[in-house]
């Protein structure tokens, strides 16, 4: 069986509480921290100062989904910090393969998101020069959004290419990840979920990560 990670996502953390929350997921595999540049997406969070001090205390390695533009002027700061994987969009992005070789230079793994709208043939042949995909289940900006099931026959068609050309990738889902739908994703191919309000949400974020964990793995 492969591997199954989790990535609760402190999106939809207590801001003001950062070290006492990620303290709380210290059971996840990794956490998801969204940066947000209001131009992308039409959300603003925090930038490389602040990322760089939840690296500092975080029990868990960093996982930076981007979603600004300009990714080439800013991730490989996100991968100098040391964070162990760095996913920029492909829609922001000149020249996404060399990007990837950059940020695998410095030290982290590389990472490219699509947009539910953005279509994946582009990115197919290149699949080796990424660690991993993150096709995204809602249109990125905000937590809390419906899972998009009509985004699963491109996770499909990425996981049999990929398991094709023997490339061996995480394939990232992120957004309306729960209980009630992240067994949908792994059927499709995902094997790296992010959640945000379904961990932060729960009453017990340990053990909604272990209750996840299980219902990926089927
Ligand atoms: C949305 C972000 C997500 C977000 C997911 O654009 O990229 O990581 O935190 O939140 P949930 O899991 O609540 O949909
Ligand atoms: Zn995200």
């Amino acid at each position: 069986m492969t591997a199954t990670y989790i990535h609760p996502s402190i999106l939809s953390a207590d801001f003001v509480n950062m070290q006492a929350e990620l303290e709380r997921i210290s059971d996840a595999d990794f956490v998801h921290v969204d940066v947000m540049d209001n131009h992308f997406v039409p959300n603003l969070t925090f930038g490389p100062q602040m990322v760089a001090r939840i690296q500092d205390v975080s029990p868990v390695p960093l996982d930076v989904h981007l979603m600004i533009d300009d990714p080439e002027r800013w991730a490989p700061e996100y991968a100098e910090l040391g964070a162990a994987s760095v996913t920029f969009h492909a829609e922001a992005s000149a020249d996404p393969v060399a990007l990837a070789r950059r940020l695998r230079q410095i030290g982290s793994a590389a990472g490219v998101a699509i947009k539910p709208g953005t279509p994946l043939e582009p990115y197919l042949d290149d699949l080796s020069a990424f660690d991993l995909v993150l096709v995204m289940t809602v249109e990125p900006g905000f937590g809390g959004q419906s899972f998009m099931p009509e985004t699963m026959p491109k996770l499909r068609t990425l996981a049999e290419r990929a398991r094709n050309a023997g490339v061996e990738l995480r394939l990232q889902v992120d957004g309306g990840i729960s209980a009630d739908t992240i067994a949908i994703a792994a059927e499709n191919g995902a094997n790296t979920f992010v959640a945000g309000s379904a961990v932060f949400g729960a009453e017990h974020p340990g053990a909604m990560i272990g209750r996840l964990r299980e219902l990926a793995a089927g």
